[in-house]
């Protein structure tokens, strides 16, 4: 499949270096000239065990590229992962997602067949159908679908999350895109994984869902050591 990765960052580095090393044709593209100038002489912005052999002996085997011409990238792709950060907005505390539209813009622009728009990014409830209200305006009246397929690779294991993932989430209501998105990730599902599907709005709550039991989980964890270390320390 050919694969259109945008925002070469932790996310879609690592997720377009594996899809590319799974047999897909990947180009991984970025608005940052010196991070791609950097990856297209070898140089992996970003420390992850193993991703710098598996980004060069996909770049020699012509599977994986980096490009800074987006436009071009994407006219070329059948699916486009949109991985752009989505940080916390320090006043309102809530996602900013001024890339994620950012892409949406540029994707309309570009849409010269049909395409799988995937939202990776972690994104509120409702930014999917946002970014499909973006794309129906695109000229060419071209037919698509916005999927949204979150990610919960920890960094540091970012490949092995990838490759070994606990669980693939597609979210959508398109049957066709929704049976392309599995045969994507048929090669790890394969494995010991499940795919779920379901849909836009339920895949975008999972992460978020995910995320708050994770930060539970800890915050739990942090108190009971708290606990337990007040009393100890008070008895001695
Ligand atoms: N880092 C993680 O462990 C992790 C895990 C799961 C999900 N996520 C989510 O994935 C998303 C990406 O996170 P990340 O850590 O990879 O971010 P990052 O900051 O490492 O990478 C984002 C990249 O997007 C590029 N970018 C920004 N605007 C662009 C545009 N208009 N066109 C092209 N490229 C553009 C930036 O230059 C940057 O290289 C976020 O929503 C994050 O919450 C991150």
């Amino acid at each position: 499949m050919r694969l259109c990765i945008i925002g070469a960052g932790y996310v879609g580095l690592v997720s377009g270096t594996c899809f590319a090393d799974m047999g897909n044709s990947v180009i991984c593209c970025d608005i940052d000239n010196d991070k791609i100038r950097k990856l297209n002489s070898g140089i992996i912005p970003i420390y992850e065990p193993g991703l710098e052999e598996m980004v060069k002996r996909n770049v020699k085997q012509f599977r994986l590229r980096f490009s800074n011409n987006i436009s071009e990238s994407i006219r070329k792709s059948d699916v486009i992962f949109i991985c752009v950060g989505t940080p916390t907005n320090k006043k309102t505390n809530d996602a900013n997602l001024k890339y994620v539209f950012q892409v949406a813009n540029k994707i309309k622009m570009n849409l010269n067949k049909y395409k799988i728009i995937v939202t990776k990014s972690t994104v509120p409830v409702t930014t999917g159908d946002k970014i499909e209200k973006i794309l129906n305006k695109n000229k060419f009246k071209t037919k698509f679908d916005v999927v949204s397929n979150p990610e919960f690779l920890r960094e540091g294991e970012a490949i092995r999350d990838f490759v070994v993932p606990d669980r693939v989430v597609v979210g959508g209501k398109s049957k066709k895109a929704i049976k392309i998105m599995k045969s994507l990730y048929l090669p790890i599902v394969k494995k010991s994984s499940r795919f779920f599907s379901t849909t836009r709005r339920g895949a975008e709550l999972v992460k978020y869902a995910s995320n708050a039991f994770l930060a539970s989980k800890i915050s739990f964890i942090n108190e009971i050591f708290f606990i337990t270390n007040y009393r100890t320390s008070n008895i001695n």
